[in-house]
Parts: C-alpha cells; sequence; structure tokens
C-alpha cells in the first residue's frame, strides 16, 4: 500500500531545469564542448561536479583540467543559475503540481524531497512550497549520486516508510534509476520514449494525479 511520495524537485515541481541547461550550456559552450540534446538529458538529476565531468568527457576534455580548475567552473555555474533564479516565484510552479500536493496532503499521504540540487531550500522558499517539503534528503550528505539509489531509499526512510510504500516522481532518466534500483514505483514526467524505465509515465506534470495514477496501476 502506498503511504509516501518521494519528489524531485527541478523538471518535476518547477520548471528550473530549464535554467540549469542553459547555464550548463554556457558554460559548455566556453569549455568549446558541442551543447546536444542527448548530453542535455544525460545531465538531468545529475550532482553538480558530476554533470561538470560529464561535458568535459563529452568534449574529451575529462583530463584537461585540475580539481580547482574545475570547482572554479562549478562555481561560476551556479552564479549563472543563481542569477537566472532570481526573478522566479510561484508562477513557475508546474501545471497541476499545486493541486497534486493539496490532494496529497488531504488523504494524508506523506511528502519529502529527492533533489540532488544544493539550491533546492532555495528554490522552495521562492516558490512557497518549503511548508509541504519539510523532510529533505540533504544531498551534501550522499555517498552516491542519481542514478545510484542512495538518495531515493532516504526519501523514504526520512518518512518513516519502506521503499515499497513510496512512489518516485522523476523527470530524468538518471533519477528513475535511482527510484527503481530503490524500489519504489517510479513515476517519469516527460518524453515515455526518454523514460522507458519508469513504472507509470505521464507526458507533463498536468496529467499527475491520484485518479491518474490509480488507473495507470489497474
Ligand atoms: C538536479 C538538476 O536537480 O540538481 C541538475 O536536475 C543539477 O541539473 C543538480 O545539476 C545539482 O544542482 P545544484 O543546484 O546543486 O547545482
Ligand atoms: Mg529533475
Amino acid at each position: 500500500q502506498i503511504k509516501g511520495f518521494v519528489f524531485d524537485l527541478d523538471g518535476v515541481i518547477a520548471d528550473t531545469s530549464i535554467y540549469h541547461s542553459k547555464a550548463w550550456r554556457q558554460l559548455a559552450e566556453e569549455l568549446g564542448v558541442t551543447w546536444t540534446t542527448e548530453l542535455s538529458n544525460n545531465l538531468k538529476g545529475v550532482s553538480r561536479m558530476d554533470s561538470l565531468n560529464l561535458i568535459l568527457k563529452a568534449g574529451g576534455k575529462e583530463s584537461a583540467y585540475t580539481e580547482e580548475e574545475k570547482e572554479h567552473y562549478a562555481t561560476e555555474k551556479n552564479t549563472n543559475y543563481l542569477n537566472l533564479l532570481k526573478d522566479m516565484d510561484a508562477s513557475a510552479i508546474l501545471p497541476g503540481i499545486n493541486d497534486f500536493i493539496e490532494d496529497l496532503k488531504r488523504h494524508d499521504y506523506k511528502l519529502s524531497l529527492a533533489s540532488a540540487s544544493k539550491n533546492s531550500p532555495l528554490v522552495l522558499e521562492q516558490l512557497g512550497l518549503a511548508k509541504y517539503f519539510e523532510k529533505r534528503v540533504d544531498p551534501a550528505t550522499l555517498k552516491h549520486g542519481k542514478p545510484d539509489p542512495e538518495i531515493f531509499a532516504r526519501g523514504a526512510e526520512i518518512l518513516g516508510l519502506k521503499p515499497e510504500e513510496c512512489v518516485g516522481i522523476e523527470d530524468a532518466t538518471a533519477g528513475i534509476k535511482s527510484i527503481n534500483g530503490a524500489s519504489e514505483l517510479s513515476i517519469g514526467i516527460g518524453d515515455p520514449k526518454i523514460l522507458n524505465e519508469a513504472d507509470i509515465n505521464f507526458t507533463d506534470t498536468s496529467k499527475l494525479t491520484l485518479e491518474n495514477i490509480k488507473q495507470a496501476l489497474k
């Protein structure tokens, strides 16, 4: 029986994944790495340093920089990302998400956040959703980022629930792998061809309702 929902943030709750992509693209081009849709999709859900490493690898530059230089570039990307976030407010919440969260609360489901982003507390504040996600996995405390199951396993643990009692919601391939690895029910938001490992798929958040989930499970 399902008792809890573990949410990704960027690209599920808010359309901030666009800003992450924009900021990464800017850095990739500065480093002379060609930006592709594939690269963009592979970066989704992946931690800051892992993302930079994926970009460098895509450009065949994995050993071109020292750790210190990489820290510098990661910080530069984050500064650009924060700049893009500056004027963001509740209007960045994706369609249907407010209603879905309200409905979950009404039915006494527990909610937690499993975002890889160190900026997630700030983003939740700006969106006005911090009060719904008091339970959060702190990505700084993880040994392994997505696609490793650790973050979604912890998302269930902090709710006092077993993984089988939880649903994980993700827009990233790496995130779906993490949910599946943690033995939770996975819901993919986005292109079903890309998120083909998800147990349930909705093309966008407006379809994410308890009713549609029940239908999909029949
Ligand atoms: C994930 C995003 O939620 O967080 C990634 O999908 C991002 O694009 C990752 O790289 C880490 O975010 P941050 O804010 O800690 O750099
Ligand atoms: Mg995401």
